[in-house]
């Protein structure tokens, strides 16, 4: 009987090794067979460790398992997929996982993440083999065609920067994978560098085909080093099995990669100072133009993208760019992986073709907040999104209507809080982060951050409280536009949306005191 017990790092968090070995023992001690696999996470948090069984009629889940309920799961017969106070019936029944249109994330989960075997069975390599068998020009259309935009949060147009890169001329060209996820609430790049590591090697190996470059780097952080490892074997294994290499899958093409890991700035997810970094310098931003597209890592064009934009791409080869294309609203095309994070029941990753209401997502999908009391707000892509309240919860998934709204998507990260959140203590949140990550190199965030974290404080302490406020305005404005990167120039939406839409937080601390 096959048993899956997944080795994402969530699940090793809360026990999945020793779950595995309960299991191992229990069918020992009992005389069963069991061959335990250890795949990615299905992306259901809150039922972490989840057991799956293979039976016939699919696979049955139980979950979140402890070691300690492994001997009544076996008392209970949960290799045939037998009755227990933690079983969930059929997996792909589970109301979480039935609603998602799994596109970039269908093997995540399924497969155990380092068997070549497994993931040809699950289609893997076939966009791959279609984009060998087709021309350069002809990939980066597919690309184009399909409407792919950025997924590290910009949204830009992968299709035209990839052009850029492919009409540039130059001895090298390099593909350069920003992994190094840090907004508050993500785990997307993490789930499938875990999960489905081929699927990223794939789309690096057809993204080096398209532009003519042959040689990718995964940059990535420290704080992930289940991420690196499996990463790393999995490049071993895809170089053994000749996909990458001199040549890819038997073609004229060469690709080769390696994963870098950096030392834990926020700042070094910024496209030019994660290239700063990767080139052994430290990591400050660059100013554009010139776009990394035409003078990237070591001065050559570069294709800078995210995991999950590199990860759509096997899917987009294989099944067409009118597939892909389909799904969506207006100009956001395709799936987005959304990550649910915060005071929320269901916690986890919800990938869903784009158009979904924020608060269906917040109420209906992860099922409210876990502390039981109404949300107050939620923070959506990252530490630099916008605050929304409940009024805005109408509001879909879509690059132009959360800009409409004031707000962004980012990398799609969702953190939601109940009404116990002080949104003047957020604000003052996002100026600090903004002073301690800071690269320095413009003087709006290096020096506006810092007086905007004392700003705060004076309206928090009553001193002039009203000029106060129309200064952090002012100087959310200066940010917002004189900024060189995101970092300082994305500081004001946590800032303006708190202020905005929770007024009643920016009185002096003992006014707010005498009104609870
Ligand atoms: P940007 O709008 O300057 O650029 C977007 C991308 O398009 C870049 O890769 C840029 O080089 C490229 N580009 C622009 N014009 C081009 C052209 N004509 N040809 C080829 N390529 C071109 O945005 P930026 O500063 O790179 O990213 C800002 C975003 O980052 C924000 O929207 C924010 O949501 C997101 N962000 C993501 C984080 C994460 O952890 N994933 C963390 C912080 C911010
Ligand atoms: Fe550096 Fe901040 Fe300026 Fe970005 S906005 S370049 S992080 S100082």
């Amino acid at each position: 009987v096959t048993v899956f017990v997944p080795r994402d790092a969530a699940a090793l968090a809360v026990g999945a090794d020793k779950v595995a070995a309960a299991i191992e023992h229990e069918a020992r001690a009992r005389g069963q067979d069991v061959n335990i696999v250890r795949n990615g996470s299905r992306g259901m948090l809150w039922l972490e460790v989840l057991v799956e069984v293979r039976t016939d009629k699919g696979r049955v889940a139980y979950g979140p398992v402890k070691a300690s309920d492994v001997p009544s799961l076996f008392d209970a017969g949960f290799l045939h997929g037998g009755d227990h106070p933690l079983g969930h019936g059929l997996t792909h029944d589970i109301p979480f996982l039935k609603g998602q249109t799994r596109l970039t994330f269908a093997r995540c989960g399924v497969t155990d993440p380092l068997s070549l075997d497994d993931y040809r069975h699950y289609q893997g390599l076939k966009g791959l083999a279609n984009a060998i068998a087709m021309a350069p020009a002809e990939i980066v259309k597919q690309v184009t065609d399909s409407g792919l935009r950025g997924r590290g949060g910009a949204g830009f147009p992968t299709g035209i920067k990839w052009k850029t890169v492919a009409d540039a001329k130059a001895d090298q060209k390099y593909i350069v994978c920003n992994a190094d996820e840090g907004d508050s609430g993500t785990f997307a790049d993490r789930m499938i560098m875990e999960g489905d590591p081929f699927v990223l090697i794939e789309g690096m190996a057809i993204a080096g085909i398209a532009v003519g470059a042959t040689k990718g780097y995964v940059y990535t952080r420290s704080e992930y080093p289940h991420a690196i490892a499996m990463m790393e074997e999995a490049i071993q294994i895809a170089r053994r099995e000749g996909i990458l290499g001199a040549s890819v899958m038997g073609s004229a093409y060469a690709f080769d990669m390696e994963v870098r890991m950096g030392a834990g700035a926020y700042v070094c997810g910024e496209e030019t100072s994660l290239l700063n970094s990767l080139e052994g310098k430290r990591g400050v931003v660059r100013a554009k133009p010139p776009l990394p597209a035409l003078q990237g890592l070591f001065g050559k064009p570069t294709v800078v993208n995210n995991v999950m934009s590199l990860a759509s791409i096997p899917v987009i080869m294989d099944r067409g760019a009118a597939f892909y294309r389909d799904f969506g609203v207006g100009r956001s095309h395709g799936t987005i992986p959304i990550q649910l994070a915060g005071n929320l029941k269901h916690g986890g990753l919800y990938e869903t073709a784009f158009g979904l209401p924020l608060g269906q997502l917040i109420n209906e999908i992860g099922g409210g907040t876990i502390s039981g009391r109404p949300v107050k707000a939620v923070q959506v892509g990252g530490p630099l999104g916008a605050y929304f309240p409940p009024s805005l919860f109408d509001t879909i998934f879509d690059y132009e209507a959360f800009t409409a709204a004031g707000g962004l998507i980012g990398h799609a990260g969702v953190v939601v809080f109940d009404d116990t959140a002080d949104m003047l203590k957020q604000a003052r949140f996002a100026m600090e982060f903004c002073a301690v990550e800071s690269c320095g190199k413009c003087t709006p965030c290096r020096i506006g951050s810092t007086r905007g974290v004392e700003t705060v404080d004076k309206i928090a302490r009553g001193i002039e409280p009203e000029k106060n406020k129309v200064l952090l305005e002012d100087l959310c404005n200066t940010m917002k536009f004189g900024s060189l990167c995101a970092l300082g120039g994305f500081t004001p939406y946590p800032v303006v949306s708190a202020m905005t839409h929770f007024p009643e937080d920016f009185v002096p601390a003992p006014v707010r005191e005498a009104a609870e």
